[in-house]
């Protein structure tokens, strides 16, 4: 009998802090995305230390030890407030849907967590967000800062008992998103 491979969680690390990992990480987004678009944005946000936060870019390794998942956390406002925007998350096509993006997601969230952050936000698949606990940000009164089906903009509270800002969503300038 043939046996189909079964998600499980996958060794995830921080991003080496000595760049050795950036090459890696731009071939995940590259092979990922059907546009250099997100890679070319993971290395400006790199250039940029207000939005580049230690510890939040994480990737997750294949059996080799290669990259084969990455998922990137950096610094955005909410009417003001100090929030994490989660973009992008890619994993290498050959790797997909065997529980890489998972982990690496949720090793991110796990650090943003015990570094005492508070608020999360993607845009992105409803279905696919859930599974983390991401509900429609409109239900905390976020705004974006551009037109999107309501419920692919969501939000994550790492902490349910610490309070929510509401408001309008400012990302970081290489997002090129005007508030
Ligand atoms: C989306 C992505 C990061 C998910 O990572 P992954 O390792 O393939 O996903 P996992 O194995 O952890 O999770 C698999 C689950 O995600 C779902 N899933 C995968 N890609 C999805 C997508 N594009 N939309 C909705 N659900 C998706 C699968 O159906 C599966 O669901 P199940 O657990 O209910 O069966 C990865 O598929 C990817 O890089 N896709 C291309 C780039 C992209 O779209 N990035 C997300 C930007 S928001």
């Amino acid at each position: 009998m043939i046996s189909t491979p079964q998600p499980q969680p996958w060794p995830t690390r921080a991003e080496a802090v000595d760049g050795s990992d950036a090459a890696a990480v731009r071939r995940v987004n590259l092979a990922a995305f059907p546009t250099r678009n997100e890679a070319d944005l993971v290395d400006a946000l790199r250039t940029d230390a207000r939005a580049w936060l230690p510890d939040s870019s994480f990737v997750a390794e294949a059996p080799d030890g290669t990259v084969a998942g990455h998922a990137l956390l950096t610094r955005c406002h909410v009417d003001g407030v100090p929030a994490l925007a989660l973009a992008p998350v890619a994993v290498l096509p050959q790797w997909q849907r065997l529980g890489a993006g998972t982990s690496v997601v949720n090793a991110a969230l796990d650090a943003a967590r015990e570094a005492g952050e508070q608020l999360v936000l993607v845009l992105g698949h409803p279905a696919y967000y859930a599974r983390f606990g991401f509900v429609p940000a409109s239900g905390y009164g976020i705004k974006p800062p551009f037109e999107v089906p309501d419920e692919a903009m969501m939000a994550l509270a790492l902490d349910p008992g610490r309070p929510v800002p509401a408001g309008s969503i400012r990302y970081a300038d290489a997002f090129g998103v005007e508030v």
